[in-house]
């Protein structure tokens, strides 16, 4: 009840504080292109406001706009809106080098909007666009007079979600960056997320709150103030300053997805239309492909990172590797480990990593001729255990030495606390940061303009979150940032099963993910320890889903560069299942979710890029499931053989997960296909077009 009162005196606050001076207020209407949506934006009291209905529903109740500056008159109040607002349209169709669907389309209302603070007489414009799937506005300072630099203390933005709503979140203050389990509550339960968050309205409407193009700013966290009330909380420096920044000046976009179902949402490429074209020019060299890695036997204790165990990443072993992935298909093996600084505490040796110097049996030189002899090539790895310094010192030559060895895809990593990137000034002394703060968002950006100057594409791990840069930087190919298969081996407690019913709507709205799916031996610490000081992790620690599933995701979650989880020796065992893993294409032509609730299902299918092919993956929470896939989005002139791996009918995540039915037959777009998912369950299904 204190936090209704205190909503609505906040709203009261913003809306009302303007009465008898009328003159001042400047209401303005944007509407997207087909209408159900409508924003109305707002200056009264000198406070700047706005609000968003959808089909006349009110989805975004009246809510500030502001920053705040560092020894500065802040734009919170005394704003007046000047003159005519600025209006124009765009629809247009663009290309993307690789992802979800191979043209998208970008269609919208625009407005610009000039405020000026009635005192200093500075400027700020708020451009906002209007889509049929949701909208995104920003704050931009153009030049003028005496204000060169600015540091941003607080921004005002708020989200004013309906109190009723429903919302899958996951918390921004905890010690790991995004790699948490999403919760699902009512309002009162949320104080400080992370976006994108979800929120599903008693109609049915679902909305995602999140930011596009997080070029030099600080990551926008949303903090609950009173029921529904959520604040932009940008991270700050260790200084306390949020943004550090030049005038002129464009903030990232604040986005809005509003969808009238939960796959509303998954269908939206709003996030990809608010970034900026691709800046990188041809980018041929950006390849997708599945691959294979010296990575999972780290994670179940089967091999070491360092030395100072069983080594993993040795040139022999590197080779087997490399044979298993020319066998069947995949472009590169991820070798992890390979270089100096993994013997002992990796993940505190930030400071001693070098990314050129091999351990002396790893032949760099050898394996990658071996593997380019295959068609194979070595997957780079560049850990920093959070130390940017050591990693911006060495990075130019660590790229080169890529470069020169025919490597062009590289993962990297910051393994540290959120809040513990270090960074080391010209005096020496240490600085630590946010993993979404402006030092981290500056890293990221520089690490892949590095990395495109010599044609490689980059992979980060503990990332920062996506904002849809990889429309600007093709060679952006995906990331991790969020909870993956690794937390299956050593996590306390696993990824349960709706974990990944939930990433589509929440989490993979942002971008890609490198989830790592396709894990075949579901209860890995039930194998025996490879040597007495190497014990196997907590049995409770396994993968809480079916096989099938585990197929399943490589549909469900989409990431350009696909790893295939497990090792070679448990894919052999398994060659029916592992079929549809060679099968599976990892850059797609077209994508439609075609039907799914959060955290409970999802069922998305997508045409292999190039192909008239289709795969639809279909997975399900702890709850069995009952499919009715309509075909009718394949082409109705012609067939397809229809390949369809499903759970057996008595599999079950937890007893019987490995229970696994293979069918084919022919089928045409008029079919339907029944598939009964098991608990925990999933299904995958290959669609060739037969010949005619
Ligand atoms: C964390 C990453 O998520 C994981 O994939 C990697 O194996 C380790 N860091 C070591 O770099």
């Amino acid at each position: 009840m204190e936090h209704r009162l205190r909503a609505a005196a906040l709203v009261a606050a913003l809306l009302t504080a303007a009465s008898g001076s009328a003159q001042e207020f400047e209401g303005e209407r944007l509407l997207s292109p087909g209408g159900d949506i409508e924003v109305s934006v707002a200056a009264r009291g000198g406070r700047l406001g706005y609000a968003v209905h959808y089909r006349g529903e009110e989805v975004i109740r009246p809510s500030q706009l502001g920053l705040l500056f560092q020894s500065r008159h802040g734009f919170n109040d005394g704003m007046v809106l000047l003159g005519e607002a600025q209006r124009r349209s765009a629809d247009t169709t663009w290309e993307q080098p690789w992802g979800e669907n191979r043209y998208v389309r970008d269609h919208y209302n625009e407005l610009l909007l000039t405020a000026r603070h009635e005192v200093s007489g500075a400027v700020l414009h708020i451009r906002l666009r209007a889509f049929d799937d949701g909208i995104g506005f920003r704050y931009e300072m153009p030049e003028q007079p005496g204000i060169e630099r600015l540091n941003i203390v607080r921004e005002l933005t708020q989200f004013a979600v309906p109190t009723e709503a429903a919302a899958w979140w996951i918390p921004a203050d905890r010690t790991n960056r995004y790699e948490l389990l999403y919760w699902q509550t009512g309002l009162e339960e949320i104080e400080r997320v992370h976006t994108p968050v979800t929120f599903r309205l008693p109609s049915g409407t679902h909305l995602s709150i999140h930011e596009a193009a997080l070029v030099d700013y600080s990551g926008m966290t949303l903090m609950q103030e009173y029921t529904g009330g959520f604040r932009a909380a940008l991270r700050p420096w260790s200084d306390g300053v949020l943004v550090k920044t030049a005038v002129p000046f464009v903030s990232p976009w604040r986005t809005i997805q509003i969808a009238p179902d939960a796959v509303g949402l998954v269908n939206s490429n709003l996030i990809l239309n608010l970034n900026e074209p691709n800046k990188l020019g041809d980018v041929s060299w950006v390849k997708p492909g599945k691959y294979v890695g010296i990575w999972w036997a780290m994670h179940i204790n089967e091999r070491t990172w360092g030395r100072d165990g069983v080594h993993g990443a040795t040139t022999e072993e590197t080779m087997r590797y490399m044979d298993f992935a020319a066998e069947n298909g995949f472009v590169g093996v991820l070798v992890e480990g390979w270089n100096v600084g993994w013997d002992g505490d990796w993940q505190a040796a930030g400071d001693l990593f070098s990314f050129t110097e091999s351990y002396p049996d790893f032949d760099i030189e050898a394996v990658t001729r071996y593997g380019h002899e295959r068609g194979v090539e070595l997957i780079g790895h560049h850990e920093t255990s959070g130390n940017i310094t050591n990693y911006e010192q060495q990075m130019g030559a660590a790229f080169d030495l890529y470069e020169e060895l025919g490597v062009t895809r590289v993962k990297t990593g910051y393994v540290a606390g959120t809040s513990w990137l270090k960074w080391v000034d010209e005096n020496g002394v240490a600085h630590y940061e946010y993993h979404d703060g402006q030092l981290a968002v500056r890293h990221h950006l520089k690490v892949i303009e590095e990395a495109a100057k010599r044609g490689i594409s980059v992979n980060p791990h503990e990332p920062v979150k996506d904002t849809g840069l990889r429309r600007t930087y093709p060679n952006w190919v995906t990331r991790e940032g969020a909870r993956g298969q690794e937390y299956n081996a050593w996590g306390q407690p696993p990824n349960p099963p709706e974990h990944t019913t939930i990433l589509p709507f929440t989490r993979m709205l942002s971008g890609p993910m490198d989830f790592t799916p396709g894990t075949f031996d579901l209860m890995p610490n039930e194998r025996p320890p490879v040597r007495e000081d190497m014990p196997r992790g907590s049995p409770e620690s396994r993968v809480e889903t079916t096989l099938a599933k585990q197929l399943a995701l490589f549909v469900i979650i989409h990431s350009p560069l696909q790893m295939a989880s497990d090792l070679p020796e448990n894919y052999a065992a398994r060659p029916d299942a592992f079929k549809f893993i060679r099968d599976v294409p990892a850059d797609w032509g077209e994508t439609v979710a075609l039907a799914g609730e959060v955290g409970d299902f999802v069922v998305i299918a997508r045409r292999e890029r190039g192909s008239e092919d289709w795969y639809v993956g279909a997975i399900t929470d702890e709850q069995p499931r009952q499919i009715d896939l309509d075909l009718s989005f394949l082409d109705e002139d012609g067939g397809y053989d229809v390949e369809i791996y499903v759970d057996g009918a008595d599999a079950d995540w937890e007893s019987n997960p490995y229970s696994l039915a293979i069918e084919e037959r022919p089928v045409t777009a008029s079919d339907r296909l029944a598939l009964h998912l098991a608990p925990g369950g999933g299904a995958a299904v290959r669609l060739a077009r037969a010949a005619d």
